[in-house]
């Protein structure tokens, strides 16, 4: 999974709303850039009016009143408001009908997701009929190229704003009330999404990963992630099982096929398959898990999770159990 976190790492524009990566985004696209276009042909005219205005060559005294100059002044500058109110109401019909364009309702077979604001982090759940065959997750949403992504938006705590620019605009999460959006992406490529509204101390590590995948490999990702853990097969992992189960680990985190089942923390089922920890901040490494386990508040000041002083030898006991949660 490092290599997805490379290829965010290396492709710059995968948190940019200038490289849209699907339809709506590229409404929000086209309307930054006539905006754009516009503003440049108005400050070139502004300037070419300004320096005229600056550097025409003067009379030596002040030209006797000339009515047909006053008149022609005056349609000049009524000219100028005219174009001007034309312009800004284009720039709001243009405005309003893009922003309807985005959040038209979406179709009947789009894929649905919840997800839900936490300080500071995303549990992300894809929910079925049966609901034995729902998968949570965090911090990674996986959608298929092509096909749409119905998001609705829950805060548990106080408002965050869902954001990833290269597949739609932002929207809000807001405790007690629900709130929707969609989005498609058309090629594959992992893109980044973040918190868009401040929400507190660590609201500046609360990104998430927008993982867009061909069908068939988001139907093979969503089959596995609806498993349970990994039974451990050896004695160092069985140990870091124990090690998890007896330790504030399972007060707050959940692994399905074992009796930790609290909704606190991030789900960790499948921890391992995940490109980074503590909501995009770190990558999902080794070492970044035992400084994280250790002491998150030197990572994330004032994240839930406090520190946990393990014996060494319980400490690789457990990541080496938390490395098989793939
Ligand atoms: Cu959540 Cu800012």
């Amino acid at each position: 999974m490092s290599a997805v976190l490379q290829a965010v790492l290396q492709f710059p524009g995968a948190h940019s709303a200038l490289k849209p990566a699907g339809p709506q985004a590229r409404i929000a696209e086209g309307l930054w850039n006539s905006m754009y276009a516009t503003a440049i042909v108005v400050f070139l005219l502004v300037m070419a009016a300004l320096l005229w205005a600056a550097f025409r060559r003067r009379r030596a005294e002040e030209p006797a009143p000339d009515p047909a100059r006053e008149r022609r002044m005056r349609r000049v500058v009524a000219a100028a408001v005219g174009i001007t109110t034309i312009v800004l109401f284009t720039f709001l019909v243009s405005d309003i009908s893009a922003g309807r364009a985005v959040t038209a309702t979406p179709g009947k077979d789009a894929i649905q997701i919840i997800v839900t604001g936490h300080q500071w982090w995303w549990e992300v759940q894809y929910r079925d009929s049966v609901p034995q065959r729902w998968v949570t997750t965090a911090n990674e949403i996986h959608v298929p190229v092509g096909r749409q992504v119905a998001v609705e938006l829950r805060s548990t705590d106080v408002i965050h704003s869902f954001w990833p620019p290269n597949l739609t605009g932002k929207r809000d999460l807001i405790p007690g009330n629900e709130n929707s959006l969609w989005f498609q992406a058309d090629s594959a490529g992992v893109y980044r999404a973040e918190c868009a509204e401040y929400c507190g101390h660590e609201h500046a590590k609360m990104a998430l990963l927008v993982v867009a995948q061909s069908p068939d490999s988001f139907a093979r990702w969503l089959t596995q992630q609806r498993d349970t853990a990994h039974t451990p097969a050896d004695s160092l992992t069985s140990r870091g099982q124990e090690v998890f189960l007896s330790s504030a680990c399972a007060m707050c985190h959940s692994i399905a096929g074992t009796p930790a089942g609290s909704r606190v923390g991030p789900d960790l089922t499948h921890l391992a398959g995940r490109a980074t920890i503590a909501a995009g901040t770190l990558p999902n490494t080794r070492g970044n898990l035992a400084g994280w386990i250790v002491d998150p508040q030197r990572i994330k000041p004032g994240a839930r999770m406090p520190p946990n002083q393990l014996d060494p030898a319980d400490l690789r006991a457990l990541l080496a159990y938390l490395e098989t949660l793939r």
